[in-house]
């Protein structure tokens, strides 16, 4: 009997393995701009070269995938100002087409004979642990991999990462918060491969630690933490969530107990219409509200995080209030011409309620009768006012007071939307005007956000 598992993984093996074609291909287009960056650099009045990192240069990239790493190394002793204006001077020279894009500096990413290119400046220390900017470790990770990734492995890097894609949870920008590339890379190598990966990861109980360079340095609190070999003092899976971590045992676990192709492929559930919203809203009997407002202008690592913090800011609220959160979700479009092609506003937070309304008066707890100077200071601010009581319960006093928003809507119209912790930037969009989409009118996302209101009404792990 043939072993299932062994043959899903060797067709996808073959599938996200670059050809010989492609890999000459990427080689030359690699060449081309190494040789041209160098050109450039040669008349400028400083000291730098050119280093290829990334999977392009790991050998690990996915067949089809059109991605190319260049960083420019610098003198550390440059100063910052400098680096930045250089490197940009360097990227647009060597990639005309292109635009800039900012992470903790400056970079330039283009097209160039069919590939992405981002073309990032970074200081040339002579030890991770002396970087200056957070990209500084780029060419160390290479050279650590280089060192230590065969052939077997680089496949089984590939393998690991399209199963990470397809189950949703590659990628360590801030909005997936997942596995990056280098994060896979290591742990096929502490594993020796993709399947013991896979059978562990079906078995972890986090907190999971690795310290594959023996640096001792495990004191960090995140679900995964794997020690940077080239930095003790960083988790390369740091922005991974508990959720990913979770994620990644689930279907681990689907994976080994029925292995099939279909798990290395994102399912893309295809766009709900306002029609199907309606329905599936009166099915579930809850009252969803949405904010609805022009995303701030910043980069989506910024972006993401405050959508999220706002997010949780706005449930909470709602939810001390008394008004049950059922779920909660955030939506942006930040495909290049959304901005303005959507003139309704392209960002929106969704709280689906289970209870909206409350009664005019809530119940108000005070202290027990015996704590002698707070009891009295509590049944005389509310002895002749509008409240019932104070009266008993057990030995405490208890007042059934007005309650400031009988309503979510009310609330969610009112000031108070400013008073709980939002990101900044968000929180100046909404200074700038938003709209409140109650019931039934929430089905209008769906005309920008039918994809994501497809995935909110059919979750999955
Ligand atoms: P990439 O995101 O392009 O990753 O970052 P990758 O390894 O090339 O993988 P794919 O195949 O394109 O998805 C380029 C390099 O930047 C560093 C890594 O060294 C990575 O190889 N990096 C990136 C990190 O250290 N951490 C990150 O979260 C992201
Ligand atoms: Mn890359």
């Amino acid at each position: 009997m043939g072993d299932e598992f062994d043959a899903v993984l060797t067709r996808v093996r073959e599938r996200v393995t670059p050809a010989p074609e492609e890999r000459e291909r990427l080689e030359d287009v690699v060449a081309v701009l190494v040789a041209e960056t160098e050109a450039v650099l040669g008349d400028l009045p400083v000291e730098a070269e050119p280093v290829h990192v990334g999977s392009t240069a790991r050998n690990t990239w996915l067949a089809g995938d059109r991605d190319i790493d260049l960083f420019v190394s610098f003198r550390p002793d440059l100063d910052r100002e400098r680096l930045e204006e250089f490197g940009l001077q360097v990227g647009h020279a060597v990639l005309p087409e292109s635009h800039e894009e900012y992470a903790e500096h400056p970079y330039v990413v283009g097209e160039y004979d069919g590939f992405d290119v981002d073309l990032v400046p970074c200081y040339g220390v002579a030890d991770a642990a002396d970087i200056r900017s957070a990209v500084d470790r780029t060419p160390f990770h290479s050279q650590y991999l280089a060192d230590r990734l065969t052939d077997g492995l680089a496949g089984d890097v590939r393998v690991c990462k399209q199963f990470l894609a397809g189950v949703g949870v590659y990628g360590s920008d801030l909005r997936t918060r997942g596995f990056s590339g280098f994060l896979a890379e290591l742990l096929v190598l502490e594993y020796g491969g993709f399947r013991p990966f896979v059978e562990a990861a079906a078995d972890w109980h986090p907190p999971v630690e690795f310290d594959p360079e023996d640096h001792g340095t495990v004191a960090f609190e995140d679900p995964l933490v794997v020690v940077d070999p080239t930095d003790p003092e960083r988790n390369v899976a740091a922005v991974c969530t508990v959720e990913n971590v979770a994620s990644l045992q689930h279907y681990a676990r689907e994976l080994l107990a029925e292995p099939r192709e279909d798990l290395f492929e994102s399912d893309d559930p295809g766009p709900v219409a306002p029609g199907e919203v309606r329905e599936v809203l009166a099915d579930r009997g809850t009252t969803p509200v949405a904010l609805r407002f022009d995303a701030p202008e910043i980069v989506e690592d910024q972006l993401w995080p405050q959508l999220e913090k706002s997010r949780e800011g706005i449930a909470g609220e709602l939810d001390r209030r008394g008004f049950d959160v059922f779920r909660s979700a955030a939506f942006a479009d930040t495909s290049e011409g959304a901005r303005t092609a959507t003139a309704a506003g392209d960002a929106a937070l969704l709280f689906e309620l289970a209870v909206a309304e409350r009664p005019r008066i809530e119940r108000h707890e005070g202290p027990p009768v015996h704590v002698r100077e707070h009891a009295r200071d509590f049944y005389e601010a509310y002895a002749d006012g509008d409240a019932y009581g104070p009266f008993l319960d057990g030995d405490r006093y208890v007042v059934e007071r007005e309650r400031e928003y009988a309503s979510a809507i009310a609330l969610l119209e009112g000031e108070v939307v400013f008073d709980v912790a939002l990101g900044a930037h968000v929180e100046s969009a909404l200074q700038e005007g938003y709209d409140l989409l109650v019931g039934d009118e929430v089905a209008m996302l769906a005309e920008d956000f039918g994809r994501e209101l497809a995935r909110y009404f059919a979750p999955e792990p």
